[in-house]
């Protein structure tokens, strides 16, 4: 099937966007260490650009958990399928995503690294559609709200493509 790419956040926008995000948490965060967990793959894009406007001292890590496939629809739980290399004991995680869908990604993840000794956990995602919300979750910071759309780029695939576009666009099927 025919797919086109409609841009929806330019990458000016989003640089700005994760400029702003990065201040945020360096202010919040202020005297403390971050220990970033970036969610694979999708999240690494947006974690690498964001760890680079945090001025307090941050350690990372990743993780790589599944719902999707190579559907466009949610799967329901999710799976572990890389762990984490670095024990959390004491730490002040921050959680960082490529996009808040159903909520049960940052929704299982919050509760299993609250679960293994963290300081705290926050979570932090570049986009998020709050249309498609079915599990509650706190995200405590988040780029964009975005519309019930499927989108790529900056990380986020469509059956693993697309992942390397500068820009956020959206799958249109004609
Ligand atoms: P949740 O568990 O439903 O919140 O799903 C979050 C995960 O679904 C994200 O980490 C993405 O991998 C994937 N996902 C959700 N919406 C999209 C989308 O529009 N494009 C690409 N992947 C998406
Ligand atoms: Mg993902």
């Amino acid at each position: 099937m025919a797919e086109r790419i409609e841009v929806l956040l330019t990458e000016e926008k989003i640089n700005t966007r994760i400029r702003e995000i990065g201040e945020q948490i360096s202010k919040d965060y202020a005297g403390e260490n971050i220990h970033l967990i970036g969610i694979l793959k999708g999240g690494s894009f947006f974690m690498c650009e964001l760890a680079k406007r945090i001025s307090v001292p941050v350690t990372i890590d990743f993780m790589s958990v599944s719902s999707y496939g190579d559907q466009t629809v949610s799967g329901g739980k999710i799976k572990i399928k890389k762990d984490l290399d670095e024990d959390l004991t004491g730490k002040h995680v921050l959680v960082i995503e490529d996009i808040v869908d159903t909520g049960r990604t940052l929704n299982c993840l919050e509760a299993l690294l609250k679960d293994r000794g963290a300081a705290d956990v926050k979570l932090c995602a570049l986009l998020d559609k709050p249309d498609r919300r079915e599990v509650s979750v706190a995200v405590d910071y988040v780029g964009f709200q975005i519309p019930d759309e499927f989108v790529v780029g900056y990380g986020l695939d469509y059956a693993q493509r697309y992942r390397n576009l500068p820009y956020i666009g959206v799958v249109k099927f004609d």
